[in-house]
């Protein structure tokens, strides 16, 4: 969603800035905007579109200014236009505001600045009563940013992060965060805040995670941090690991395909980190001890999208290798039911960005009813890493395109990690198990690059099936979460209406839509369900589905059932969603790429989903 930079310093802060937004672009957003300091007064230059259109508007204007902040905007209040886009300013034109997420109250404090203070406001949004209020505290206060900002947030009621600059309060940038994400880089005489990390690695690996209620301010030489009631605050630096090429398309037309492309190395790195060198999986840096473990009666797993689909996964495996029981919500309902959740609940939450609000949410209700939180996580230092007793990472390095899928299957790896890993402790797993499902996954690096082998194939198939516009994906066992996640994926980037279904509920409803020529993905990677997915592949074939199957090598007879046949390498039914969805991820990627849609950045979503 929406994502922030500021940069002050020596250089001139527009080119930095504009860089750092675009990197930020994976959030998702409509519009984006500049605010720059110039002796004395601020200039806003913003447009309605993409970042190029910001840059043409601009165009050859020399935009001067050594401080200043930007914003890429995914609109919530007021639709997408240059006139809703920020930064926003106040009447005077001596404040500039930018904002990610949400002022709730902002109706009430918008009619109390137009009652008292006269206010005539020029935009829909709530980001611009921000402005008005810091606008009105400065001009009341003398021209005190950090008092007028701290004045402010304390009216404000939400979830949100901010970046403020004066039009003559030089080199200076205030910001605050309540619930939405914000870091400061260090460099060496300059300082930048921004939303998320990617903007900042061409410039600092240095950086301090700001929490929530706390206040930056950050100046050319210094970053100062104050909690709620003002005080100072003292912060470990964080070093990042991750690199700009992390950061960048590396040669490849688009970031999806770099990071369908990464997997082998994500899962690789992802096992690596926990598994001794006695080909034991270690919790190291987990504080949860095998006491706690073993007091623990149910798990809950929560998580949104693709996260909730590796959650599904997790489930299976938990179940099977643990015994332990297992829920599964989507965070938005989990938030709003009322939970069977107690002190004897281990809470796993499954969020990439770490900044999910429904997750943190969720997490924060798990937490109030004494719920032990472990999540699973990518972004070190994020939200819901941060609010949980333990952290069990990923090793998928940053995640830009906003169909998730190197993330998906590296949270695959943690939750057999976490399977196995409470399955021997409770003691249902013999030794011999334990050592085969960790050598399956060991051997996942390999199996994943030679089913990428297969992305000619799979890029011919696309080419045939692409202008469909209607697909089914079945499957049955861990084969019926992949379909989940295989059809999310081909309905977020190609807009083709996809649909997932248990093939054993087929008959129940859903076979009722099959036509001569829909397209049917049938999943049939379980060896013990063969069978019976060889007979729900019958009967959709019987009505003339044209029928792509996903099978495992040696699985011949399908064949004759299906009109095509992707094959993924041999390996025990538990691990192979880590495989299975590798084809789902290309086909999606293919047939959006041959409609010609904006892969990295489909329309109206976003990366990271910061608001309800
Ligand atoms: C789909 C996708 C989303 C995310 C979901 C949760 O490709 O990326 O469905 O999985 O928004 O995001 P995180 O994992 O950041 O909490």
């Amino acid at each position: 969603m929406c994502g922030i930079v500021g940069y002050t310093g020596h250089e001139e802060a527009c080119g930095i800035i504009i860089d750092g937004l675009k990197r930020l672009e994976y959030r998702g957003y409509d519009s984006a905007g500049v605010a720059l300091q110039q002796q004395g007064r601020l200039v806003v230059r913003k447009k309605k579109g993409k970042i190029e259109d910001l840059e043409k508007f601009i165009g050859s204007e020399r935009l001067t200014g050594t401080t200043g902040i930007g914003h890429t905007r995914w609109a919530t209040h007021g639709a997408p236009s240059d006139v809703n886009a920020h930064p926003h300013t106040s009447s005077d034109g001596r404040i500039a505001v930018v904002h990610n997420g949400i002022v709730e109250n902002y109706v009430e404090l918008r009619q109390k600045l137009a009652d008292e203070e006269k206010i005539e406001f020029r935009t829909e949004t709530d980001t611009e009563v921000i402005a008005q209020m810091i606008g009105v505290n400065y001009r009341k206060n003398g021209g005190n940013l950090e008092d007028a900002v701290y004045d402010a947030v304390q009216e404000m009621r939400g979830a949100y992060a901010i970046g403020v600059i004066a039009a003559d309060t030089p080199d200076r940038i205030v910001a605050y965060r309540k619930d939405a994400p914000l870091i400061a880089g260090l460099g060496g005489d300059c300082k930048f805040i921004a939303s998320d990390i990617p903007a900042l690695l061409k410039y600092v690996n240095d950086i301090y995670l700001i929490e929530n209620d706390e206040m930056v301010v950050c100046t050319p030489d210094s970053v100062r941090i104050y909690d709620e009631n003002r005080r100072p605050v003292r912060r470990e630096v964080m070093k990042v690991n991750w690199s700009i090429e992390d950061a960048e398309k590396g040669g490849y037309e688009h970031f999806m395909l770099k990071e369908i492309h990464e997997q082998p190395k994500a899962v690789q790195d992802t096992l690596l980190r926990r598994i001794d060198d006695n080909g034991r999986i270690c919790l190291d840096g987990i504080s949860l001890t095998k006491e706690d473990l073993q007091n623990i009666t149910k798990i809950y797993i929560v998580a949104c999208g693709t996260a909730y689909h590796a959650g599904l996964i997790g489930k299976y495996a938990i179940e099977k290798m643990a015994r332990i029981p297992v829920e599964i919500d989507v965070a938005s309902e989990f938030r709003y039911r009322d939970p069977v959740i107690d002190d004897k609940t281990l809470f796993i939450a499954i969020s990439q960005s770490g900044e999910t609000l429904d997750t943190l949410a969720a997490l924060r209700e798990a937490r109030s009813h004494g719920a032990r939180i472990l999540s699973v996580c990518n972004v070190v230092g994020s939200s819901v890493a941060r609010e949980s007793d333990d952290v069990f990472y990923t090793w998928a390095g940053p995640e830009i395109a906003v169909a998730s899928t190197k993330a998906y299957t590296t949270q695959l790896v943690c939750m057999y990690l976490i399977a196995l890993y409470l399955g021997d402790l409770t003691g249902n797993i013999s030794r011999e198990y334990y050592d085969h499902i960790l050598e399956e996954l060991m051997a996942m690096p390999d199996k994943i690059r030679q089913t990428l082998e297969k992305a000619p194939e799979i890029e011919e198939l696309a080419r045939h099936l692409y202008n469909r516009t209607q697909v089914f994906f079945i499957g049955r066992g861990v084969d019926s979460a992949v379909a989940l996640e295989g059809s999310l994926k081909l309905k977020e980037i190609s807009y083709i209406n996809s649909f997932a279904i248990a093939a054993g509920e087929l008959k129940h409803g859903t076979i009722a839509l099959m036509e001569p020529e829909t397209i049917v993905i049938a999943l049939a990677t379980q060896d013990r369900l063969f069978e019976k997915m060889y007979s729900n592949i019958v009967e959709v074939k019987a009505r003339m589905a044209h029928v792509v199957s996903i099978a495992k090598e040696g699985s011949d007879k399908i064949e004759a059932e299906s009109t095509e046949v992707i094959y993924i390498p041999q390996c025990d039914d538990e691990v192979t969603p880590i495989l299975t969805v590798i084809p789902l991820q290309l086909f999606a990627y293919y047939v959006a790429k041959i409609k010609g849609e904006d892969i990295d950045k489909p329309r109206n979503l976003a990366k990271s989903v910061t608001v309800e």
